[in-house]
């Protein structure tokens, strides 16, 4: 005989008391465990810091290709990201990808790009290819490309099209504004992980070939009074009722282009930022940190340095203004001190990742950066040189990939120490001079090259570089390569004897420094010589 079917499921009453406990208990553990703080970043004493999962944490990054934030190009990203040992990738996210037709949003390329970070143990810092890449619109849905007159371009003073978009068009800003608060909405539910740790909105806002629109639309504002927020925030409320030409004088047509390029984009900031509120940056194709007054050439209405008090005064929802810096060795520094302001954090989310210009990662770090990433860091592009060569930039990227592999390890601790002013950097220059870091009744004498028991002078490349942490009075975690680094007492012990109590060779686990060795004996009689390894020293001095 045919068993008689029976419920094999727990019994309905069973059921009924399951689900009601459901409904009254704590989310389960796993779940609960992988909601992270949001990212944010604080501001203490006129530095800052990006606080991850809670902590504060160094962006080591880099960002690939324009074209390389696809599934299928990905497999070229993940490899050469590993071999320069970031913790963050800045990848695109691309607005024709995104809303292939109006109102319809399809966020499959971001999700894999989550998921693949995830499975590759880095966060990701993603940038809006909005209304805004390089100054152009190019990454505008194919949907608005064919509607010019509803999405116009500026037009020059000559009554020439330009190809960058107006600051000034209502429906563009709405169709941007709509987009880019989708996406955050989708990323508040995607990653409660906190995968993406901060986004860039738009990438080098701004208009090549023109300072600003001269549209009929736009000679109208600029005619008009100068808006009364903008005189609040830069302290010229006599001015009200003045238009931009009485209050900027020649400044005016750079400033008024500024102000509407940045209002535009804290509206679209402002929108995302209110449904989730990660931190929010917008980069800027450089002006010389040179030169003053008003030079031709460059990328008019983008945060260059001399607009970013008017960047500032219009866009309060994004956290960091950022130059993408691919200036000459001897404007980077200056650059980074431009950029680095007690209202502004320092973030450097583009540069060059030649060997000259790895030494600038410590630099960055000693001016308490939250970040630093070099551009164009993917085997998507095949090398030329040697010929049939697959891994373009392997070499190049190999000075930075030493720093990376050093700082690593120690990220949180470095992180902490950069927000609290304890970290210094001497970095080579091009004249190979020897440097000398201050730190309290202590100095550091750099000297560049590999010299472990004479004197160096100096590398072929200006690759020199050392990083110093100051723990205590007479307590340091140093590190460097192709350096020689003496310490000496200084103020009122100077040319006192003085010696090592101990050095210590290690790396940070957990918060914790592990040594693996002493150095003494030939290792400090010569100095602290660093040559190619990437060697974490903890230092304690004292005077006899
Ligand atoms: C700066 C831009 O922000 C990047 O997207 C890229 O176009 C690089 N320039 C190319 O060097």
């Amino acid at each position: 005989m045919k068993a008689r079917h029976r419920p094999t499921g727990p019994h309905p009453i069973l059921c009924l008391i399951l689900s009601l406990l459901a409904l009254t208990a704590p989310p389960a553990p796993a779940q609960t465990q992988q909601v992270q703080p949001i990212p944010k970043i604080v501001s203490q004493d006129g530095g800052h810091a990006l606080l991850v999962d809670g902590k504060p944490f160094l962006i080591i990054g880099a960002q690939a290709h324009n074209s390389s934030a696809w599934p299928g190009m990905l497999p070229k990203v993940w490899p050469a990201m590993k071999y320069l040992g970031v913790n963050t990738v800045e990848l695109p996210v691309y607005w024709e990808q995104i809303e292939p037709q109006p109102g319809r949003f399809d966020f499959g390329v971001v999700d894999t790009l989550i998921a693949e970070a995830r499975r590759n143990d880095v966060r990701l810092v993603l940038l809006w290819f909005g209304t805004w890449k390089n100054g152009s619109a190019h990454y505008r849905p194919e949907w608005m490309k064919r509607e010019p007159r509803r999405f116009p371009n500026i037009v020059g003073r000559d009554g020439k099209a330009v190809d960058s978009p107006s600051p000034h068009s209502k429906e563009a800003l709405e169709a941007d504004t709509k987009a880019f608060s989708a996406f955050m909405r989708h990323l508040r539910q995607a990653d409660p992980q906190r995968t993406v740790i901060m986004v860039q909105v738009q990438n080098e806002p701004g208009s090549w070939g023109s300072v600003r629109d001269f549209s009929p639309a736009a000679e109208r504002l600029f005619q008009a009074a100068v808006p009364e927020p903008l005189l609040r925030a830069i302290g010229r409320t006599a001015d009200r009722g003045k238009s931009w030409q009485a209050v900027f004088g020649d400044d005016a047509d750079e400033t008024f282009h500024a102000w509407s390029v940045a209002h535009y984009i804290e509206q679209v900031a402002a929108a995302g930022k209110a449904i989730y509120p990660l931190p929010l940056y917008a980069n800027a194709a450089l002006k010389d940190p040179l030169q003053t007054g008003r030079t031709p050439g460059y990328e008019f209405g983008g945060p260059t340095h001399n607009m970013l008090h008017i960047w500032k005064a219009a866009a309060p929802s994004l956290d960091v203004l950022a130059p993408d810096i691919y200036q000459p060795p001897a404007k980077v520094l200056p650059v980074m001190d431009q950029y680095r302001r007690p209202d502004n954090p320092l973030f450097i989310p583009e540069t060059i990742s030649a060997a000259p210009y790895a030494r600038f990662f410590y630099a960055a770090i000693a001016r308490g950066a939250i970040g630093y990433a070099p551009f164009g860091v993917d085997y998507t592009v095949l090398a030329a040189d040697p010929p049939g060569a697959s891994r373009l930039g392997e070499a190049d990227l190999q000075q930075l990939a030493m720093s990376y592999r050093a700082i690593g390890p120690m990220m949180r601790e470095m992180a902490q120490w950069a927000f609290e002013g304890r970290v210094h950097a001497a970095i080579e220059t091009e004249d190979k001079a020897p440097a000398e870091i201050a730190l309290g009744r202590w100095k550091a004498k750099v000297r560049f090259g590999v010299s472990p028991r004479g004197d160096p002078k100096g590398n072929d490349t200006p690759i020199g570089r050392v990083l110093v942490a100051q723990l205590g009075p007479d307590e340091f975690v140093v590190t460097g390569f192709y350096a020689k680094l003496e310490f000496e007492p200084a103020g009122k012990d100077a040319g006192r004897p003085w010696e090592f109590l101990r050095v210590e060779e290690g790396q940070f686990a957990d918060g914790r420094f592990q040594p693996v060795r002493i150095w003494n004996g030939d290792e400090t009689d010569w100095g602290l010589n660093f040559v190619s390894a990437p060697q974490v020293l903890r230092v304690r001095l004292a005077t006899r």
